[in-house]
């Protein structure tokens, strides 16, 4: 028997198994591929090339594969299924929050505790104290697997047993991230335009990122107060900073796509008549488009 048993063996995947090995814990892993696997075997890892017996090596079976589908077409096989009774699935494939309640509704169907998580980070941080996983589903099944996950991550946040919060929180966050990205890299284009390099701009932005939190903080307290009529920074102004942009790209000849996206929302948010509201604002523009 092992401790714990990881499907998938990807960057992801391997960075987890690699990290429970280095804690001394006992690894069975199953990998579509089996030559992914090969460096952790030599690491110490048993690698199991059936599934099914990959799953009934361990009382905590780790999925961590490129999509909920994919890790359903493995653990939805019938002999694989036949022997999910009494174990603990943690899912930390990305996925939707309908996905992680499927799977969920699947799991306890199976007669197996389930808890999802969502990993931010990259493959070399896990392992590291500050690396957050959001974690949702059972609590007994949080704690079961508390020790574990512990080693993979120092910075684990249990969002209660909602099984879907973790899939959102971390939804929301890379929206938050790789919006930022696309502003970065409009960023790099304009200093790039200008002759600076790129890369001593990333470490200014990480340098001054605490400060941006901050702003993106009072943006959140201000759209769950639904207050947006004493501004600090108004749509009007900030409106002004994407209309420079446009005209910095028009006048550098750079790519226009970020710059007219901005300007875009901004307008939709005068058009609607919260040109003189905090920026914050803009978030009821985004909850009527789909309605
Ligand atoms: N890498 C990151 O920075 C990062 C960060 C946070 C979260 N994640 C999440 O972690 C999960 C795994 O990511 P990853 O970085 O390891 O790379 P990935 O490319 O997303 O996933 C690779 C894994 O999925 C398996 N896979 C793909 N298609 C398959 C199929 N049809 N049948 C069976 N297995 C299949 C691969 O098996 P084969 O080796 O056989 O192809 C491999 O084990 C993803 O959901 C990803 O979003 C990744």
């Amino acid at each position: 028997m092992s401790d714990i048993t990881v499907i998938g063996a990807g960057p992801m995947g391997s960075a987890l198994a690699r990290t429970l090995l280095r804690s001394g814990k006992k690894v069975t892993v199953w990998n579509r591929t089996s030559e992914k696997a090969e460096a952790l075997v030599q690491e110490g890892a048993v690698f199991e090339p059936n599934a099914a017996f990959a799953v009934n090596a361990s009382p905590i079976i780790i999925v961590c594969v490129a999509t909920y589908e994919i890790s359903r077409s493995i653990l939805g096989s019938e002999d694989v299924a036949a022997r999910m009774a009494g174990k603990l699935v943690v899912e930390l494939s990305t996925g939707t929050p309908q996905d992680a309640r499927n799977s969920e509704a699947w799991a306890h169907e199976q007669g197996a505790d389930y808890l999802d998580g969502a990993i931010m980070a990259t493959p070399p941080q896990i392992g590291m104290p500050d690396t957050p996983i959001f974690l949702s589903g059972s609590e007994s099944a949080y704690r079961r697997s508390e020790p574990v996950l512990r080693v993979l991550a120092g910075n684990l946040i249990y969002l209660g047993e909602s099984v879907g919060s973790a899939s959102a929180w971390d939804l929301a966050a890379l929206s938050t991230l790789f919006g930022s990205m696309f502003g970065f890299f409009h960023g790099a284009r304009i200093l790039e335009s200008e002759g600076h390099r790129v890369d001593t701009f990333g470490s200014m932005i990480a340098d001054i990122s605490p400060v941006f939190g901050q702003m993106i903080k009072h943006e959140g307290e201000l759209i769950q107060s639904e207050t947006y009529d004493q501004p600090q920074s108004s749509v009007k102004t900030c409106m002004s900073t994407a209309e420079l942009w446009v005209k910095q790209a028009s006048e550098a000849r750079i790519n226009p796509d970020f710059p007219n996206f901005a300007k875009g929302l901004y307008e939709k948010a005068i058009q609607a008549g919260y040109e003189n509201e905090e920026l914050a604002a803009v978030i009821k523009v985004l909850r009527t488009d789909n309605e």
